[in-house]
């Protein structure tokens, strides 16, 4: 039996597997997200040790027989979140997330030194790990001075499970700190933003072990142990290896708190001048590239909290069909965007507001927004020479079928949808478990899900939406924020 870990951004998930891979069982939890000033982005490394402590009680109580024998778990997280300790391990501060833009002058001047985007093959963007430290280092120097090492949030839950310090490479591969084509810390790196190597965890490709869970939790779970840590991903190399894109023309989009479009690489081409991403596969010797935007389903949140109405009940307001674009337009940059304008102080606009609108409304320009945006990523993709040819649809917006024909009219690409549930990133995880624990080759492992349906770009209104992408490019201007009261 296997576990596989997802640390998301609004909770943590955990799936218990058997060693084919198949779900037995699951418990999920959730934690909150601090925003103490606009642009910044916070949690605490504790509650992710707390919502662990609960998924896996709750996997106990459950399948305890099953729970007993598991062999290896594997972590996935979200992704560039910077967790600084003390020299005992302890947390000096709430970790810096991935769509905190605090630092967005501390990335402008990093990004401006050419080694940086030739190490590490990508744009340091302000949502990175590295340019978040250097905003430390200047404006809270006495933690930057206690700093003993810097982890990802999930290495930080890796190590509270066993004790060890460690990262893999394709959540590492976000740092702006790692030589992403060599797949090693590069020194330069470290030193061009005020770092040490000693600072870092040790490196190990997902599939491999990083760390055996500790006798202590082995007894509180139930496990009759040994259980080996595979080295795991971040969220969306381990979300491509459960939905078995490993090879070149395999990808998916995703709709969770972040919404992206991943093409697999066989080889690492990286192309910083796009503001795609170029990372570390999971696996050994591949990579991926992905076009990001910062806020997906966040909109919907974001609307849901204004509203009043859950992001289901505003999903279900809409009908399944997709009719042509709306007349309301809305720029989805609530937390800044990356790709493809890589700017941290863009926000949202609703543009062409009428009187007879209602939330219904507000919620179908909300949804096309974010599919424009994600439009934005594949094309920025497309001239990467990345292709997709199989695109899976996955992450919690996938659910609404308005969305998902939205988002493949405007992208121009046919979306297939898994059977069964959306088990994301945890299966990947788990997966990667299973090829730390037995050696097996993750092709044989990391296989394509069944698929229960395909959704076609509707031929009839491709021009219209075209129309309406040509609208929402030409808005962008108008998104700059205003000065503040
Ligand atoms: C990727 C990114 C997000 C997070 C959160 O670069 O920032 O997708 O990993 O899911």
């Amino acid at each position: 039996m296997y576990v596989g870990l997802d640390l998301g951004t609004s909770g943590l998930r955990a799936l218990l597997v058997d060693g084919g891979g198949q779900m037995l069982g699951e418990a999920e939890t959730a934690f909150g997200t601090m925003h103490p000033r606009p642009g910044w982005s916070e949690q605490a490394p504790k509650s992710w040790i707390e919502a662990c402590r609960i998924v896996m009680s709750g996997l106990e109580r459950d399948h305890p027989g099953a729970v007993e024998s598991v062999r290896g778990i594997g972590i996935s997280g979200h992704m560039h979140g910077a967790t600084l300790l003390d020299e005992d391990g302890v947390a000096l501060r709430p970790c810096i997330l991935w769509n905190d833009t605090r630092s967005s002058e501390e990335a402008a001047r990093l990004d401006a030194i050419p080694r940086m985007r030739e190490i590490t093959g990508n744009i340091v963007f302000p949502g990175f790990t590295a340019p978040k430290l250097e905003w430390v280092r200047l404006h809270e120097p006495e933690i930057f001075r206690r700093t003993a090492r810097v982890l990802l949030p999930k290495d930080f839950l890796r190590l509270w499970l066993t004790g060890e310090y460690f990262s893999d490479m394709s959540d590492s591969a976000g740092t702006s700190w790692l030589d992403v084509g060599s797949r090693a810390w590069s020194d330069e790196a470290l030193k061009l933003t005020h770092m040490r190597r000693d600072q870092m965890p040790e490196l190990r490709e997902g599939v491999d072990r990083g760390g055996n869970l500790r006798r202590s939790l082995c007894r509180e779970w139930g496990i009759a142990g040994p259980v080996c840590i595979a080295g795991g991903a971040g969220d969306n190399a381990a979300a491509a290896c459960g939905v078995g894109c490993l090879a070149e023309g395999t990808g998916f989009v995703s709709l969770g708190t972040s919404g992206v479009v991943l093409a697999a690489r066989d080889s690492f081409s990286p192309s910083p001048e796009t503001a795609v991403h170029t990372f570390c596969h999971a696996v050994p010797g591949r990579w991926y590239q992905m076009g990001v935007m910062l806020a997906a389903t966040d909109c919907l949140n974001w609307l849901s909290r204004v509203s009043g109405r859950s992001p289901a009940q505003l999903a279900e307001s809409l009908p399944d069909r997709i009719d042509g674009p709306s007349s309301l337009a809305f720029l989805p940059y609530l937390s800044g965007e990356r790709t493809p304008h890589n700017d941290a102080t863009i926000r949202g606009v609703f543009a062409g507001i009428d009187v007879s609108m209602d939330t219904e409304s507000l919620t179908r320009a909300v949804m096309e927004g974010v599919a424009f945006a994600l439009r934005d990523c594949i094309e920025a993709l497309r001239s990467t020479g990345a292709r997709l040819e199989t695109t899976l649809a996955v992450g919690g917006g996938s659910r609404s079928r308005f969305w998902l024909e939205t988002i493949s009219t405007i992208l121009g690409v046919t979306l297939s949808l898994p059977k069964g549930q959306d088990l994301g990133a945890a299966l990947g995880a788990a997966r990667l478990a299973i090829c730390a624990d037995t050696g097996a080759d993750p092709g044989d492992v990391m296989v394509t899900p069944e698929i229960r349906e395909t959704i076609h770009p509707r031929a009839e209104l491709v021009e219209a939406y075209e129309a309406g992408y040509r609208r929402f490019r030409s808005l962008y201007g108008s998104a700059q924020p205003g000065p503040a009261a």
